[in-house]
């Protein structure tokens, strides 16, 4: 009886503690995959925002003329492909004959890019282990939608969303079990999200920056509020500042460099990439004394560490980096960073024993991140970013614990 008592008490406490510090740095899902670089829904974007480490791949979803679910944004494949006309009068062989690199955009750099599939789609992000975020863009295609995703057993593993109501409504009574975005064209409708509750949606989202208090309401009412389409970063520091809990961009390198928490050093002064709340250094485990900046010039050796606070309460913590300890040299010296003066980039090798996943960034050499991905450290990790000119860089490596950071000659 008393260890029943105790133990109650006990997850009360930790409840409490979990409520208090909630961890809500906003996920990042990439618009149409890395579309600022990549054809729009197409493999190669999808793939490429899985590189950076996005944790939603974003992608629309129409009809051919024979009823097969495709990914593809417009009604037509004009914009976006070699063809002309609507999408819907195409059969799948047909529109899948079509060049869909974005001709218009990129020329024959993604020349043989075909519209995949719903499927193909789903299939990339599950073996990936990432997560889908994919929109309904035509009426009637919410019970099929929902057929593959359960024939995949992907029911956790994404969110469908649309602009249209009828369909998510429909999608909700078939697949309760799938979580539902609704979308706005604008902020400043709160009626949509109280729409949502009723029918039990878990996410809304408009286009634009809106009112702090819009953001509370859909908090009030058990809603996640995310945010389309941010690729300004001013603007993704405004929006975490009001606790949004996801944001689409076209930049999903841009978001991820910024949206977790992480500590940079240059000799003893150590710098937070957090600029969207109120900051607080950490010396195993203390607050130090009006450390409240953005960065912290060390003065001992030590676990350092930094909390962060955005309106809304949300408490982000920045793993921890080993500044001047024993610790630190011995792990620099597990790690081997190979360089290769090609236009593939710069690679990034591990020693075996540190097999698991982590995020991995390039910086030049004044602090601005050019690439981001998330991967096993098991085989070596590609950095590409563009044409990388000759000169120095910097390598962090983000691990579970730790931030190691190493110059690079390439
Ligand atoms: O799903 C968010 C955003 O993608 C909605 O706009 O037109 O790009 O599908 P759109
Ligand atoms: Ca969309």
């Amino acid at each position: 009886m008393k260890k029943t008592l105790l133990l109650s008490i006990l997850s009360l406490v930790v409840q409490q503690a979990i409520a208090q510090t909630p961890n809500c740095a906003p996920s990042v899902a990439a618009h149409r995959g890395f579309s600022a670089f990549f054809p729009e829904n197409t493999i190669p974007a999808f793939e490429a925002c899985i590189r950076v480490g996005t944790d939603y791949v974003e992608g629309d979803i129409v009809f051919t003329a024979d009823r097969v679910p495709i990914m593809l944004h417009d009604e037509t494949v004009d914009r976006t492909t070699n063809g002309t006309g609507p999408a819907a009068r195409y059969t799948l062989e047909e529109i899948q004959a079509l060049e869909a690199g974005f001709p218009d955009k990129f020329g024959d750099k993604f020349a043989g890019t075909r519209i995949p599939t719903l499927e193909e789609a789903l299939d990339l992000v599950k073996a990936n282990n990432t997560l889908f975020c994919f929109e309904l863009k035509v009426p009637g295609i919410a019970k099929q939608v929902a057929d593959i995703i359960r024939e995949k057993g992907m029911e956790s593993q994404g969110i469908v969303q649309s602009f249209l109501p009828q369909e998510l409504t429909i999608l909700k009574g078939y697949a309760p079990e799938i979580p539902c975005l609704l979308l706005s064209f604008s902020t400043g409708f709160t009626q949509y999200i109280d729409y949502a509750a009723t029918i039990g949606i878990e996410y809304y989202g408009p286009g634009g920056i809106p009112e702090q208090s819009e953001i509370d309401h859909a908090h009030e009412n058990n809603i996640k509020y995310w945010v389309y389409t941010i690729d300004d970063t001013t603007d993704m520091y405004t929006l975490m500042r009001m606790g949004a809990d996801g944001i689409f961009t076209n930049r999903p390198d841009r978001l991820e460099g910024i949206s977790k928490p992480l500590i940079k050093n240059s000799n003893d002064t150590l710098y937070a990439n957090w600029l969207a709340g109120n900051i607080q250094w950490k010396l195993n485990g203390q607050n130090i004394a009006g450390a409240t900046d953005t960065f912290y010039v060390a003065k001992q050796a030590g676990e350092y560490s930094f909390t962060a606070i955005n309106a809304q309460n949300c408490n982000y913590e920045s793993p921890v980096f080993s500044f001047g300890t024993s610790a630190i040299a011995a792990h620099n010296d597990d790690w081997k960073f190979v360089t290769f003066a090609s236009a593939a980039g710069i690679f990034v090798t591990a020693n075996a024993s540190l097999n698991e996943e982590a995020l991995v960034r390039l910086y030049d050499i004044s602090g601005k991140q050019l690439m981001a991905t998330r991967s096993l450290l098991a085989q070596p990790v590609a950095l590409v970013a563009g044409n990388l000119a000759k000169g120095l860089y910097v390598v962090t490596v983000q691990t579970s614990t730790k931030v190691y950071t190493q110059k690079v000659v390439y």
